[in-house]
């Protein structure tokens, strides 16, 4: 029998309520009678999400409460799917609910939010974006699918794919970036190796979100709204998505803000004529978190059970977290206000799933043995090593990177330096921080003989001056000062816009003060989102500055070999940084306007801010240095079918080896819309050795060198176009080519 048939057969022999069921995603029930507490995990949760509730503590409650696994629920059929449900245990006790005690014995599908490891914490997904290097991504999607697999998860809530222009919004830690074909090239690799089918069955559904351009709320703040012409989506915020719907992608999830007016939960045209009529999308379509109710509060719906109508209609199949369907589909039918059939497509949408990604062949049992052989094994630490490593982009450097044989004495000072769940950061539920290296244990394990690293706590992310004075004391006496700072794991994620990029608390304070010490000062960023330090590009006293974002679990060995120089860095920036929140949304690939800015006083800038971001996309230092020569097209005019093939030579001219990321952009000079000043087009990442040269090539069908005209249609206009070819989206080679008509 096709999945076709069997899908068939078992939708003829469900009941109406077994159909809902399907479409139902819930979490556990918590039961939080708890003596002492005024007992809300929704409160508990919020507050440990904003720094006013330790992990522990909130682990410590939760442990108290008794949680309901709803096996009542799966086992009449009226429950069909789970949502961040990971402890292994519970997994397979409700599976064995709905496998053995349900009529039809239909497996669940078990939503995690799998978005940078599962057990194994990789670097958070703007960091890896900033490797622009697909190998490192497939791994982490590997290591998850594998370690998520063996505990019974089968299903992903990513790739996120929202497009980020604007780091005022906490998201953009989850986003690959501001650029549609680097985020597409992720979105691509991270969907088929999820999906990817093992040998022993393992594999994971993927699911594309948030559909759509949640990344462009207005102002950065979560939630917001968005107003943007369909010619921008185009443009922007569909290509990853497409790129994640043609490798496949089983499931799209929808975003929680309202798109041109309409909650984007709701919105057919969106769910249904774009994503299916348009983008050939065939899976399904999963809400957002309690995304249907919201409908209500969004002035759309004018109750929960209009809102469960107008979703499922939308082309909504499943409801996360509302449990609006389960509580109104059925009535909804028979009171004749939603035919039945509409409920049929949508568990036809959901049954295909899972008949496709195995769950009917799965042996649920509860396998402890068989899950710790491939969960945090010492090969999936190393892969995160590795990963970690190629995520971290090396921004200012004076030289004193890396560290040289002469420094012995290293003071490492910053609050973060040593705090596993700040260094873990955001977006990492389902790992834990206590297996996280931290920084101070990563350069004592990594230090040659003779090496003293001390640590002094210093300064935290808030107004706490007290510990400064004992670090500046410590810095006298040091060679070299490692400051750890930036933002701990609540200040970016969802809910975490910040109006103000710079340093939280008193850490420009503090920094400013430490250099005063005359030691050299290596500063170590830890934070989600682009930060406005212009301050420390800026101060002499500070001659390196390190980003490396959240690395995960091996943070610690990550920064380590990398401030010893036994890894040479090489990730760039897949976002701008913006000197100021100010300038946000700030991205390189802009319009270039009527009056592009410069000096003279009637352009487009700020009058208070340099022109030029602090720093740009596709920005990165090696310890090495590469230059650019001998940029060569081969053929100088082509028609619309043809290829363009060019070339540049690449030379490693410093004295490590390195890895460089090739960077190729274009420009459309004249077209019947304004075209971006560049548009990031290929890239390619090489490996060189002191000395060494190679020679790069690219091809680039002329075909994807057009883009959407006022009308919304893909076009390529025939005339001049500029091609840039570089090291960043600033420092690059130019050549010219025209397109003809024949
Ligand atoms: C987030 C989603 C996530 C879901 C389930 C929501 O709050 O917006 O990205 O997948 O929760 O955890």
């Amino acid at each position: 029998m096709t999945i076709d048939e069997r899908v068939e057969e078992l939708l003829q022999s469900m009941t109406l309520r077994e159909k809902i069921g399907q479409l139902n995603q819930a979490g556990t029930r918590m039961n939080c009678a708890l003596p002492g507490f005024e007992a809300d995990i929704d409160t508990w949760v919020s507050e440990m999400l904003q720094g006013k509730l330790a992990k522990e503590e909130l682990d410590r409650r939760l442990a108290m409460c008794e949680e309901n696994l709803r096996e009542d629920e799966v086992a009449s059929g009226e429950l069909g799917n789970f949502v961040n449900l990971y402890e292994d245990e519970k997994i397979a006790r409700v599976q064995k609910a709905a496998v053995e005690d349900s009529r039809l014995k239909i497996p669940l599908l078990i939503g995690a939010d799998v978005i940078r490891g599962y057990r194994t914490i990789f670097p958070t997904p703007l960091a890896l974006s900033c490797s622009w290097d697909m190998e490192c991504v497939r791994t982490m999607a590997h290591v998850a699918k594998r370690e998520a697999y063996a505990g019974g998860v089968n299903w992903t809530f990513g790739p996120m794919l929202d497009i980020a222009r604007d780091a005022r919004w906490g998201r953009i830690v989850e986003s690959p970036g501001e650029d549609p074909y680097l985020a597409g090239r992720i979105g691509e690799t991270l969907v088929k190796e999820f999906q990817r089918k093992e040998e022993d069955g393992c594999r994971l559904m993927a699911s594309a979100k948030h559909f759509l351009a949640y990344g462009a709320v207005s102002g950065g703040q979560d939630y917001y709204t968005v107003d943007l012409s369909e010619r921008q989506l185009y443009e922007t915020y569909l290509p990853p998505f497409q790129a994640a719907i043609d490798a496949g992608v089983g499931a799209v999830m929808s975003a929680f803000h309202d798109l041109n007016g309409v909650p984007c939960t709701m919105d057919r045209w969106l769910l249904t004529d774009l994503l299916r009529g348009k983008m050939g999308f065939t899976g399904f379509v999963v809400s957002d978190a309690e995304g249907v109710r919201q409908c209500v509060a969004h002035g759309c719906a004018k109750d929960e059970k209009d809102a469960a109508r107008l979703a499922l209609l939308a082309g909504g199949d499943m409801d996360m977290s509302s449990l609006d369907y389960a509580g109104y589909l059925e009535e909804l039918v028979s009171e004749g206000e939603l035919d039945e059939t509409v409920v049929d497509e949508a568990v036809r949408r959901v049954l295909k799933k899972k008949f496709e990604f195995g769950l009917f062949d799965r042996d649920y049992t509860y396998d402890p043995a068989k899950i710790a052989e491939v969960t945090l094994t010492e090969e999936n630490r190393k892969c995160a090593r590795e990963v970690g490593k190629r995520s971290v982009v090396l921004l200012k450097n004076d030289g004193i990177l890396p560290i040289r044989r002469e420094v012995t004495r290293i003071l490492v000072t910053g609050a973060i330096a040593e705090d596993r769940q700040a260094l873990l950061g955001p977006w990492a539920f389902t790992g834990s921080a206590e297996p996280v290296v931290t920084v101070v244990e990563g350069l004592r394990s990594y230090a040659s003989e003779g090496v003293d690293v001390r640590y002094v706590r210093g300064f935290d992310v808030n107004d706490d001056r007290s510990d400064f004075a004992e670090a500046y004391e410590a810095a006298k006496q040091a060679d070299l000062v490692i400051a750890v700072g930036g933002e701990r794991e609540y200040m970016s994620g969802e809910a975490a816009s910040r109006a103000n990029l710079h340093l939280a608390g008193a850490q420009e304070e503090f920094l400013s003060g430490l250099v005063k010490t005359g030691t050299p000062v290596a500063v170590v960023l830890i934070n989600g989102r682009p930060l406005a330090v212009g301050c420390l590009k800026e101060n002499p006293g500070i001659q390196a500055i390190l980003e490396a974002w959240h690395p995960g679990t091996e943070c610690g060995n990550v920064i380590a070999e990398i401030l010893y120089g036994r890894y040479n860095p090489s990730g760039k920036l897949s976002v701008t940084f913006a000197n100021e929140a100010g300038q946000e949304p700030m991205y390189y690939n802009h319009p270039n306007t009527g009056k592009p800015g410069s000096d003279f006083k009637f352009t487009s800038k700020y009058q208070d801010i340099p022109i030029a971001p602090l720093y740009p996309f596709g920005y990165g230092l090696s310890y090495t240095t590469f230059s650019y020569e001998d940029f060569r097209i081969e053929q100088e005019t082509l028609t619309v079918e043809e290829t363009l093939r060019c070339s540049v030579e690449v030379e490693n001219t410093g004295a490590y080896a390195g890895e460089e990321i090739v960077q190729l952009y274009l420009r459309d000079v004249t077209a019947s819309c304004a075209r971006p000043v560049k548009e990031l087009k290929r890239f390619e990442k090489i490996s060189l050795a002191a000395g060494e040269r190679a020679m790069v090539r690219f091809e680039l069908p002329v075909s994807e060198m057009g883009f959407y005209n006022r009308s919304c249609d893909y076009v390529v206009e025939p005339g001049e176009f500029r091609l840039f070819v570089g090291t960043d989206s600033e420092r690059v080679l130019e050549k010219t080519v025209q397109v003809v008509l024949k």
